[in-house]
């Protein structure tokens, strides 16, 4: 393929990047901006394995056979539920790519670049390695605790904040270190290693000092560190697409954990810091009441009665893959004429747009499907609202206790409207860990079991 041809299969691909991003932003376009983004990898890879860059097909073609192999398998196994340790994981390898491209570009003494240029591609490999290292190491804790192979508690260093100021300022003097050392012919892969360390132990330092709470902040946030991980790895290929695409990448999750830290309402600097939430001194205010248990007869007869509904889903949702069953007892309602309603809280589920993505799938209608600003005034006319398998994204203590660790995050105030009905197993917390007095409130019951199994039952009691 000659070069001029490769430049513009790499434009349109860039062009397909964008109207995929642009898709996505929006449930009704979703599903075409995901057929954008795959024509347009299709194409860049395709360019690329044809370009001139190539010098061995044989390498080529096994790399990609074992690493599609092993996506294709992956992404064919892995559960709904499991998708953000997926991204978290995936997001690691972004990072080790640009960490061993970096250290190849190092030891290629083929290519023979003087002056200004050199230095500047010397910075691009030192800049790769560090992003690529702080992303793989950051991404593997991430999944671990995404996972709950290791605990989603922060773990709080003596002094952290400064040790985080040592290691950044480490980074910078090993820089210097190793541009001196190039230029004066001394040996540059003692600093490059050190710092590779240094970037490491960063990634992993960082991560596990964020509470349970702020992960979803910490997802969006690896997603953008693996695009300009990305980006750097294509400064030092020479690579245009993965430079624009890396930028891409890295500055739509930059607006993405920025949108996560406004729903959260924290502020960005404080989640990197870590401990959010835990500074106060004080401790959560224990949960004290008698809780209601409901049967799914009762609910149903609730549900009859009422005329505004409010449907509230979260992990449990998920975990249950109760989506469709809840969108068979909405039809019904509807059906009888209820008014019936979805309200999304931000940081729902496990990633960005989980239950949007599972009501789609459902095919509920996004018109009844609301988000929580749209919701939170008009609690007072709401009769019956039911809590899916969510529980910090209605936890009244995000307001009234200053010493909770998700103080001062929104939440989908339902407890202000006449009756809230629960459906989870058992009084167990939710992801971060908090106890809920939503629970014990007058006017809420509680339905237990499997929420796929409970709706069955209500919408068994509903027919009937
Ligand atoms: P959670 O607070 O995690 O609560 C989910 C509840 O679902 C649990 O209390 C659990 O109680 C219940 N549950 C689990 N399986 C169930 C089943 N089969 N049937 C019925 N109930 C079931 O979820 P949420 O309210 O959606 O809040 C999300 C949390 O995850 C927030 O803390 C958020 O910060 C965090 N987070 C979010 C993201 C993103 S981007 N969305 C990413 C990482 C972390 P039982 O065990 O008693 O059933």
């Amino acid at each position: 393929m000659t070069h001029s041809l490769v430049a513009m299969s790499y434009i349109v691909a860039t062009i397909l990047f964008i109207l995929s991003l642009s898709g996505l932003s929006n449930q009704e376009t979703a599903r075409k901006g995901n057929y954008y983004g795959m024509l347009g990898m299709a194409i860049a890879i395709i360019a690329t394995t044809l370009s001139a860059s190539v010098t061995s097909y044989t390498i080529l073609i096994v790399a990609i056979l074992i690493g599609g192999s092993i996506g294709v398998r992956a992404a064919s196994k892995v559960a709904m539920t499991q998708m953000p340790e997926l991204v978290a994981i995936m997001h690691s390898l972004v990072g080790m790519a640009a960490v061993l491209v970096g250290y190849a570009n190092f030891m290629d003494n083929t290519i023979v670049i003087e002056g200004v240029e050199r230095t500047i591609h010397e910075l691009e490999i030192y800049l790769g390695i560090l992003i690529g290292a702080v992303t793989f190491s950051g991404s593997v804790i991430a999944f671990c605790k995404l996972s709950e192979r290791i605990s989603g508690k922060p773990l709080l260093l003596p002094a952290r904040h400064w040790f985080n100021l040592g290691l950044l300022i480490s980074s910078i003097v090993l820089g210097w270190m190793f541009l001196h050392a190039l230029e004066t012919g001394g040996s540059p892969l003692i600093p490059l290693a050190m710092m590779t360390v240094i970037a490491l132990i960063f990634g992993v330092h960082m991560v596990m000092a964020i509470g349970g709470a702020d992960m979803p902040v910490v997802v969006s946030m690896l997603n953008s560190y693996s695009g300009w991980a990305a980006a750097a790895t294509g400064f030092m290929l020479n690579n245009d697409l993965l430079i624009v695409t890396g930028a891409l990448v890295g500055s739509s999750g930059a607006i993405l954990s920025y949108i996560m830290c406004r729903a959260m309402n924290r502020h960005f600097l404080s989640v990197i810091a870590g401990g959010f939430g835990t500074a106060s001194g004080g401790e959560a205010a224990a949960i004290e009441g008698e809780v209601q248990p409901i049967e799914a007869e009762e609910t149903a007869q609730l549900l009859l009665a009422a005329k505004n509904i409010i449907i509230i889903p979260g992990y449990g949702m998920a975990v249950a893959q109760a989506q469709h069953t809840v969108y068979e007892i909405t039809k019904l309602l509807r059906d009888k004429g209820k008014k019936v309603g979805f309200g999304i809280h931000p940081v729902a589920g496990r990633m960005p747009g989980h239950m949007n993505v599972l009501l789609a799938e459902a095919k509920v209608p996004y018109d009844i499907v609301f988000e929580m600003d749209e919701i939170n005034e008009d609690w007072g006319k709401v009769d019956v609202s039911i809590v899916i398998g969510a529980n910090d994204i209605v936890n009244p203590s995000a307001i009234t206790d200053p010493n909770s660790p998700i103080a001062g995050m929104p939440v989908l105030e339902c407890w202000k409207g006449e009756t809230t009905i629960v459906l989870k197993r058992s009084m167990a917390s939710g992801y971060a860990g908090v106890g809920n007095p939503l629970f014990v409130m007058e006017n809420t019951r509680m339905l237990f079991g499997d929420a796929n199994v409970t709706m069955q039952a209500v919408l068994k009691a509903l027919r009937g």
